[in-house]
């Protein structure tokens, strides 16, 4: 390497640590695409794209989910062709150190950091706000000041927002295979939420709720667009899981463009559904799937559409959570943080240090500040 602030990292030595490494080789396809579809379906769809289309886009948040899954695929074919190349943990943070220097990947990682420290709570909030709202359904209330953060919401703690993050942690602390797998039934549950919506919702679908389709023309379109790109975050996720795949350059491939192209569908398909059984201007709710099927007779529907939800953010939150332990880990790696952080659980294959760190970190954030 050279010795300056700009030095990059040699692309073979990458390879050369991830191959001895102590992580588990152990993922395959099949764990690759629903690692995908699991992080990226969750709040955007199940909370987001009903008050988006209440308050921006009207009926035509079917067109600012497309323009959105647009920009989400390009950017998933940069990093299919990038992760192939360069199958590290680190994700984006190790390709910038390989393409474009130290200073500049160091600033990645922080971000990147950053980011899912504002992300993994977010999303652990709107979970806590689900897991109240069906609770409440079963006359089962929470006190207020254990479910409200202290700062603008005037509560305690949002214990519910804490305890999935700590869940979360210990889950990856026990195995990347572990992981892996309660992603799968839990991404089974949250398709099957999802169609399960799309098929209730298709007799009461009604032309006429589509009258005013775009209501807040193109600029509401494009301000839902920008807004519901988060719907398509998480597929990095993918790309940080490649040092534990068996056979990255195809797991990769399949995993991220597969589950960016299920996810696009069904989230188009809710969105019709959500819009035509509806009037927008009654989605203003963070249960606008659940309601939706409420108010056109199907209470069950409702019910097992809003436990799809929990699933959803339970694996988004997993996954994440996933992901910046894995950027923690290789800057760790290249010196950039305490090596601590670097240190593998010698039975468990997991970089321990790193996951309770990010686990208690994002739990301290989501149970002190509002979504
Ligand atoms: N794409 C993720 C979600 O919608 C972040 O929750």
């Amino acid at each position: 390497m050279q010795s300056s602030l700009f030095r990059k990292k040699d692309i073979y030595k990458v390879r050369d640590v991830n191959a001895h490494d102590n992580l588990e080789k152990v993922l395959g396809p099949i764990d690759l695409l629903a690692i995908g579809i699991g992080a990226l379906m969750g709040t955007g769809i199940f909370v987001l794209t009903g008050v988006q289309a209440a308050q921006f886009s009207g009926p035509a948040v079917i067109i600012s989910l497309a323009i959105a899954a647009m920009a989400a695929m390009f950017i998933g074919l940069v990093y299919t062709e990038v992760a192939s190349a360069v199958p590290s943990s680190g994700g984006s943070y190790t390709y910038t150190y390989v393409s474009l220097g130290e200073m500049i990947a160091f600033m990645v990682g922080w971000l990147y950091l950053l980011y899912c420290l504002c992300a993994i709570p977010a999303v652990a909030s709107g979970w806590g706000g689900y897991l109240v709202g069906i609770l409440d359904q079963f006359h089962i209330h929470l006190p207020e000041a254990l479910t409200k953060t202290p700062f603008e919401e005037g509560g305690m703690l949002n214990v519910p927002a804490m305890a999935v993050c700590l869940l979360m942690m210990l889950i990856l602390l026990r195995g990347v295979k572990e992981s892996a797998t309660l992603n799968i039934i839990l991404v089974f549950i949250k398709l099957f939420a999802a169609f399960l919506f799309i098929a209730l919702a298709f007799p009461h679908f009604k032309f006429s709720n589509w009258s005013d389709f775009m209501p807040f023309g193109f600029k509401g379109v494009s301000i839902s667009a920008g807004v519901l790109f988060f719907a398509y975050n998480g597929f990095d996720a993918v790309a940080n899981a490649a040092e534990e795949c068996k056979n990255p350059t195809r797991d990769i491939t399949i995993g991220l463009i597969g589950s960016l192209i299920i996810c696009a569908i069904v989230y188009i398909l809710i969105a019709v559904m959500l819009t035509g059984i509806v009037h927008y201007t009654k989605l203003n709710t963070p249960e606008a799937l659940a309601y939706a099927l409420k108010v056109n007779g199907s209470n069950i529907g409702g019910a097992i559409v809003a436990a799809g939800g929990i699933a959803g953010m339970t694996t988004v939150i997993l996954f994440q959570l996933y992901s910046v332990t894995r950027i923690l880990m290789a800057m760790s790696r290249d010196r950039l943080l305490p090596v601590v952080f670097s240190k593998i659980h010698k039975k468990y294959h997991t970089p321990h240090i790193a996951t309770i760190f990010c686990g208690i970190l994002c739990s301290l954030v989501a149970g002190l500040f509002p979504l």
